[in-house]
């Protein structure tokens, strides 16, 4: 059995299928704070399975042991965190409560439990505003100023230290920029509010619910002078996650999950454009204060350990958004 945390989340909820998919038992544990409970029906109509769910919060210590003796759990990963940059700066404790210490819950619990596999889902964050691209897991963590981006990399170094001391192996998955969603368009980024993130806001805008787009800095020193990301799909970011149970990986390795292709906000915005044959309504503006001007990496280490790489293009990212975005309108 492995235990999801975050399970009805965004990258959760495909984690989850791709589980089922390769044979596994799955239990989620997820608190609805950034997701809805109608995922969990979505899940199971989609992959025909019952899937195990407990209600609760990854910082309640007895609802986490409890879930350790109702299910025989051999390998965790941990999603269930906060993911806003914005919002961390005006909650930093929230963040600080919610992301380091549920982990430290989870893993103070683990200590009771023979695990095999721990896997956390980390960010290229992490790395600041890296000197030289594309970036690789030897590249120095930077300077990243938001209280989430710190929650990121102190919850990495607490699971280097724990390492050296614990029975299961430990990976941290540092996710690029995740998009698009599964291709059923049953499940997929369900944004609460207005959304923070480029292709929520592009779909949602498509589809009328946002006037324009507003693209933050178009003064960057980039080819067309708009921000570089690298993209990647979440069904290839789930499965990379299936992939890191199966093979030995050691006490803690840190894996960049990206493409190492990067993209300008206004090639995403083409390339959806192509897709939906929509022509999008948007306008430059300043830029958004904390944003990098570009960043990349490099998965060629993923490769190899996991034998894993990204198999969907941008193309696909963009289909699979929009196609999303008009089934949330049924
Ligand atoms: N952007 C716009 N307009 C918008 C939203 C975003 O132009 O309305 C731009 C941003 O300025 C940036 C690019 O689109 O250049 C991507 O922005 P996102 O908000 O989609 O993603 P970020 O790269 O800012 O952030 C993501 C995750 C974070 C993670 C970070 C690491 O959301 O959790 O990557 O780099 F920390």
């Amino acid at each position: 059995m492995i235990l999801l945390t975050g399970g009805l989340g965004y990258i959760g909820s495909h984690v989850a299928v791709e589980l089922i998919k390769q044979g596994y038992d799955v239990v989620i544990i997820d608190d609805l704070s950034n997701s809805e409970y109608s995922v969990l029906e979505r899940l199971s109509e989609l992959t025909d399975t019952e899937i195990y769910f407990e209600l609760g919060d990854v910082r309640d210590i007895t609802f986490l042991t409890g879930v350790f003796q109702r299910y025989q759990i051999e390998n965790v990963i941990h999603l269930a965190a906060k993911k806003a940059v914005g919002e961390s700066v005006h909650k930093p404790l929230h963040y600080y409560d919610v992301n380091v210490s549920g982990l430290i819950n989870l893993l103070k619990v683990l200590e009771d439990h023979r695990v095999k596999k721990f896997v956390f889902s980390s960010s290229c964050t992490v790395y600041g505003q890296p000197d030289q691209l594309p970036v690789t897991e030897s590249t120095p963590l930077g300077d990243t100023p938001s209280p989430y981006g710190k929650t990121k990399q102190m919850c990495e170094q607490i699971l280097e230290s724990v390492a050296k001391v614990a029975k299961h192996q430990i990976v941290s998955l540092r996710y690029f920029n995740p998009v698009g969603a599964h291709h059923s368009g049953k499940i997929g980024e369900l944004p609460k509010g207005v959304p923070n993130n480029l292709v929520p806001f592009i779909t949602q805008t498509s589809a009328g619910l946002r006037d324009e787009l507003k693209v933050f800095g178009g003064d960057y020193s980039t080819p067309d002078g708009t921000a570089i990301r690298d993209y990647i799909h979440v069904v290839d970011l789930a499965r990379a996650h299936v992939k890191a149970l199966m093979v030995d990986l050691g006490a803690h390795i840190a894996l960049n999950l990206g493409t190492r292709q990067g993209y300008s906000v206004l090639e995403v915005i083409k390339a959806f454009e192509e897709v939906s044959g929509i022509e999008l309504n948007y306008t430059i503006v300043e830029r958004r204060a904390g944003d990098l001007p570009e960043i990349y990496g490099d998965p060629s280490l993923a490769y190899k350990k996991l034998q894993w790489k990204a198999e969907l293009g941008l193309t696909d990212m963009m289909r699979d958004a929009w196609n999303w975005q008009q089934g949330l309108a049924k």
